[in-house]
């Protein structure tokens, strides 16, 4: 083992006085794999370059299907010297800016703010669309050297500009990050696809970004899945219908907005659930299936992040994924 770890108490921000595990030595040593849990994978890997040589990367896939953060401590993402306004206190009254790499469009309530903001910067939306679609090139580059399996079955999604403080920003229980939670989106249903997300911290005053990891997602689900119930047939037609999606949202993403929402709610779980503290260095990069890894954002600012989607049946072990998992559970099918 690489390192140790010692149990901390820490606040965290809405909660009682919270135990928390801190591994110490997990981002000290380059070279030695951690194997404790949470599985925290380093990998030295310092480049977003395409396709190195095969033999050169390590293959991480089984590891990151089952559940493993990929750390790659040395993979920055090189801010250019006009993109700088961009990390102002004024834009970073926006909470998030999206970014769809099919358009190059920005999107979110965030744009007015940062339009605002820059109003006297003529150009600097477009400055900032060239930051995100850089970076979302660079994130598309990387799994696709990491992740040779998948290959072009891993679709592109948004990718997001998060410049705000996390900690002790005011938002409903729902919306707040620094709560234990699976990722699941309530207006762009899945359908069953995982949801593999790339984050750098670009904090360029060398802030880190602390998260809490929590249990596997099989403990997560056998604790909460007695709760979750079924959605009514015709349901998820109806809520496209109307609007609310913007497709059909399936018994499976009814199923994995329930349960975020309940792991969310419970601030008894929320304190006593096993749980570990980590914190991604600046001019960091890691990976992980967020449906998956149980996850909660404590503080930090500035963060570029991609979203990648991917089918089931494009995983190596897709008995691994929340819908097989769930399905076991609820014994049915449910896309
Ligand atoms: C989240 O997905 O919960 C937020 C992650 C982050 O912004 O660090
Ligand atoms: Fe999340």
């Amino acid at each position: 083992m690489s390192g140790f770890s010692r149990t901390v108490t820490c606040v965290v921000p809405g909660f009682s006085r919270t135990v928390v595990e801190v591994h110490d030595a997990c981002l000290a040593d380059a070279t030695v794999r951690d194997s404790f849990p949470p599985m925290i994978r380093r990998l030295n890997h310092p480049n977003w370059g395409t396709r190195v040589s095969a033999a050169a990367i390590e293959d991480c896939t089984a590891e990151l299907e089952q559940g493993a953060v990929l750390f790659l401590p040395e993979l920055a993402f090189d801010v250019r010297w006009d993109e700088k306004p961009h990390f102002s206190p004024t834009v970073a009254a926006a909470k998030n800016v999206s970014f769809d790499p099919s358009t190059g469009r920005l999107g979110g309530a965030a744009v007015k703010n940062v339009r605002d903001a820059q109003a006297e910067t003529p150009g600097s939306l477009d400055s900032l669309s060239a930051m995100l679609g850089r970076f979302s090139a660079a994130a598309a580059s990387l799994v696709d050297a990491l992740f040779p399996t998948y290959g072009p079955r891993l679709q592109r999604a948004r990718a997001s500009f998060r410049p705000a403080e996390i900690a002790g920003r005011q938002t409903t229980w729902r919306h707040d990050d620094t709560r234990l939670h699976i990722d699941s989106f309530p207006a762009t249903p899945v359908q069953g696809r995982r949801i593999l997300r790339v984050f750098t911290n670009v904090n360029p005053d060398g802030r880190s970004r602390s998260w809490r990891i929590g249990e596997p997602f099989e403990d997560v689900a056998q604790r909460f899945g007695g709760q979750l119930r079924l959605p009514l047939p015709f349901s998820g037609v109806m809520l496209k219908a109307v609007g609310i999606t913007r497709s059909r949202r399936s018994a499976y993403d009814a199923l994995m907005l329930q349960l975020h929402d309940r792991m969310k709610a419970d601030l008894e779980y929320q304190t006593k659930a096993p749980q570990t503290a980590i914190d991604f260095p600046a001019g960091s990069t890691w990976i992980a299936f967020t449906d998956r890894v149980s996850h909660a954002a404590m503080a930090g600012q500035y963060q570029l992040e991609q979203t990648f989607l991917l089918p089931v049946d494009a995983m190596e072990q897709p008995e691994r994924s929340p819908l097989r998992i769930l399905e076991r559970i609820k014994k049915r099918a449910l896309v």
